[in-house]
């Protein structure tokens, strides 16, 4: 781990060169953080969590066309990924109000939307990703009217897709956020979802009892974010058989220590 280079560090992943020019290898941390990372803390078993979850969603993505970064799953933390330029945007599409939406806009939590919204944020913790709207991106060269439309697209039937999905299993998809990258193919430039989509990016609401399956439980002091995250895996099929939250801890101090060494 320590002889590879790394190329970025951010609040939950870090990003590191990967084996073959062109790949990246993403590895899931415990950090959690929220509100432009005024609230910090570690928890046990979220990044192995995440790096399933996030596999699971976009291998599905991946199967109905939807091109990705994401190669494949190397262990409990690291995904191989292709490495992409970042866009600078984040993508937010909401299906019910919660969140900023609520607060910003007065609409009691859990209201429905006639439609999707979709929200643009730009990318820049330093401002605190402020939200920004088509003509800012075009105006300011984050990306191109066609690309902008093209993520639009993917957006929203990844949205469509992903509601589905979540719906099949007792859970209601609230919101998430999307991030997309350019890779170069020669002269040519595709756009393809990046990053993560997991409970930390997504608000994960139980249909049966509205409970938060999500970061708002690390967001709003609720506690029981890994059992969350957990029953999300068990629910998608994807805990390893068997796998039990004592033993995702205790992998994790493994892992941790041998880290330290
Ligand atoms: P918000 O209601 O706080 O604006 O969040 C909307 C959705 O976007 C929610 O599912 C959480 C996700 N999100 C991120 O993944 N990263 C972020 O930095 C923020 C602010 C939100
Ligand atoms: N991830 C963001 C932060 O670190 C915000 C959030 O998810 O609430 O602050």
């Amino acid at each position: 781990m320590s002889r590879r280079k790394l190329i970025y560090e951010g609040k939950a992943k870090i990003l590191y060169e990967g084996p073959e020019k062109g790949t990246f290898i993403q590895y899931f941390k415990d950090d959690a953080t929220a509100f432009n990372n005024k609230k910090k803390a570690v928890i046990g078993g979220k990044g192995v969590l995440n790096n399933r979850i996030s596999e699971f969603l976009f291998t599905q993505l991946n199967q109905i066309g939807i091109k990705t970064h994401f190669i494949k799953r190397l262990n409990m933390r690291e995904q191989l990924i292709k490495s992409v330029e970042i866009i600078p945007i984040e993508v937010v599409v909401r299906n019910i109000a919660a969140g900023t939406l609520s607060n910003r806009l007065g609409i009691s939590e859990g209201t429905d939307l006639q439609r999707p919204i979709l929200e643009f944020y730009y990318k820049s913790d330093e401002l605190g990703d402020p939200l920004v709207n088509d003509d800012h991106i075009i105006n300011l060269n984050w990306a191109t009217r066609d690309e902008l439309q093209f993520i639009s697209e993917q957006t929203l039937r990844i949205n469509d897709f992903l509601i589905g999905i979540f719906r099949g299993i007792g859970i209601k998809l609230v919101d998430f956020k999307l991030e997309f990258g350019k890779i170069w193919i020669g002269d040519d430039q595709e756009i393809v979802l990046a990053d993560e989509i997991s409970p930390d990016t997504c608000r994960l609401w139980n249909i049966k009892d509205e409970r938060k399956l999500d970061k708002d439980r690390f967001r709003r002091d609720l506690g029981g974010l890994v059992e969350a995250y957990q029953e999300v895996a068990r629910r998608l099929g994807i805990m390893p058989e068997g796998t039990n939250i004592k033993e995702i801890k205790a992998g994790i101090t493994k892992i941790k220590s041998l880290k330290n060494k």
